[in-house]
């Protein structure tokens, strides 16, 4: 039952992959970008799909999804390089300091054992001055940012996104973005927590001065 409700939730996804892959080039025409939780490796894929000078990584918690990411980009066609897969941890990350320059992440974040612990170690694998963009579901969602869901995917596609909320019963809530923007062993300062259809996007910046 969530599979397929997963599936027909699919559009308003891969309209997210979509929207991310296409707002790359304003901040990084070249450069490495790493996927934390990439799962079966969608967003990598569509990343250098649509950015065929970026270095693409993609890491994930379990081998299965590695290997089915990996299997979904050799069927897949790049007009540059293809994306690489690793089996990883977000809270320690096989990089070294300040490898990427763009970090990304969608539907994870409330996975990971602890939010600040593995911001900390995006901050780690970023460069001075690189960006995290990290999506996840969104548990409390304005009424403005429901009827732009409506607006854009119509109602049964907005319908199907929202059971799929329902049956998963995870994802951050406006106040859990906020307590994490706002702890203070958090690495990155002065970020944001902004809506973006149905996810909440932590958008974080490393300071050109490198705290570590
Ligand atoms: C809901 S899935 C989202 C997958 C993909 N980003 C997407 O948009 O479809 C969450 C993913 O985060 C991964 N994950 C969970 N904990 C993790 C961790 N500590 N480090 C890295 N990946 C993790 C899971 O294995 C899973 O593939």
């Amino acid at each position: 039952m969530v599979n397929l409700i997963r599936g027909l939730y699919s559009a308003v996804r891969e309209g997210l992959y979509q929207d991310i892959a296409l707002a790359i080039p304003a901040v990084l025409k070249e450069g490495r970008v790493l996927d934390i939780g990439a799962g079966k490796g969608r967003l990598p894929i569509r990343i250098a799909q649509e950015n065929p000078n970026l270095d693409v990584y993609g890491v994930d918690i379990s081998s299965k999804s590695i290997e089915e990411a990996e299997i979904s980009s050799r069927q897949a066609r790049f007009p540059g390089k293809r994306p690489r897969f690793s089996v990883g941890d977000v809270s320690s990350l096989a990089f070294e300091d300040g490898y990427f320059d763009l970090v990304v992440s969608t539907y994870s974040l409330h996975h990971w054992p602890d939010g600040v612990t593995g911001l900390n170690e995006v901050y780690r694998v970023l460069k001075p001055g690189g960006e995290a963009w990290i999506y996840d579901h969104w548990a409390d969602p304005t009424p403005k940012a429901v009827s732009g869901i409506r607006r854009r995917y119509g109602n049964l596609n907005y319908i199907f996104a929202r059971l799929h909320m329902h049956f998963i019963r995870h994802g951050i809530t406006s106040k859990q973005a906020s307590d994490i923007l706002n702890d203070p062993a958090l690495l990155f300062k002065g970020g944001t927590a902004k809506e973006n259809g149905l996810a909440l996007l932590l958008r974080l910046k490393k300071g050109s001065l490198n705290r570590r």
